[in-house]
């Protein structure tokens, strides 16, 4: 069994990368991130607003979730509906930016994502993974890149997917959600003392993802 934890801002390619390291080491990838946009969902579908602490508290007794894979891609059941990429969309990604800064939301997700880590080998990213939902991962990866390159990636992966936005929109957007996301006073985005850190703006794709692999293999013979 392995626990791989990679960490970072937005853009920095986590969740492809990490997709791409689970399908070569034949392990699970889990997105928890998609767990947090799918509170930001419910909390939109009951229309309280994500900065209404006590209203998105009091969201959270009325959400199942449930973390399902099929063909080894992720699907995140909320009281048993798969939304897909209802949870993928600009909107959502502030929803679940707000929400995850809530301590009851994050104690709300924490045994899904440790009782995954604990049957499974696992690849995970979020924000916190290496520092608090599984300070014993073997491999524990602080991706970044720099603000330009992270937000000319996430536009190009908007665009492919058919949303409509602009350069600067996805920039300022993500600058904002990273801000908050590092500022929090409860598990903010950094990178554990035992973390590697590893920027990858004059990286390609592949170059990063055999990065990921060469730590993993180093772990595993260890
Ligand atoms: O990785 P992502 O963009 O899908 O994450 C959406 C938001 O969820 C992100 O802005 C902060 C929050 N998040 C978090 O607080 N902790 C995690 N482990 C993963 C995501």
């Amino acid at each position: 069994m392995i626990k791989i934890a990679i960490d970072g801002p937005g853009g920095a390619g986590k969740s492809t990368v990490a997709k791409a390291v689970a399908a070569k080491l034949g392990i699970i990838y889990v997105d928890t991130g998609a767990l947090y946009r799918t509170v930001g969902l419910y909390v939109k579908m009951q229309g309280v607003s994500p900065e209404d602490k006590a209203g998105v508290i009091g969201c959270l007794g009325g959400i199942h979730i449930e973390l399902g894979y099929v063909d080894g891609k992720q699907h995140v059941y909320l009281n048993g509906k798969d939304h897909g990429d209802e949870i993928r969309t600009p909107e959502m990604s502030m929803y679940a930016s707000k929400v995850s800064a809530i301590p009851e939301v994050r104690a709300f997700l924490l045994d899904t994502q440790r009782d995954i880590a604990s049957k499974n080998s696992v690849i995970m990213d979020g924000r916190d993974i290496g520092t608090v939902i599984l300070p014993d991962a073997e491999v524990k990866i602080f991706l970044t890149a720099s603000e330009e390159c992270r937000a000319k990636r996430r536009y190009e992966e908007l665009i492919a997917k058919g949303q409509k936005v602009t350069y600067e929109d996805v920039l300022n957007e993500m600058n904002q959600r990273d801000r908050q996301d590092s500022t929090r006073e409860v598990a903010p985005t950094a990178a554990a003392a035992d973390a590697v850190l590893l920027d990858n703006t004059g990286m390609t794709f592949d170059q990063t993802v055999d990065a990921v692999v060469a730590l993993a293999q180093k772990a595993q013979n260890k």
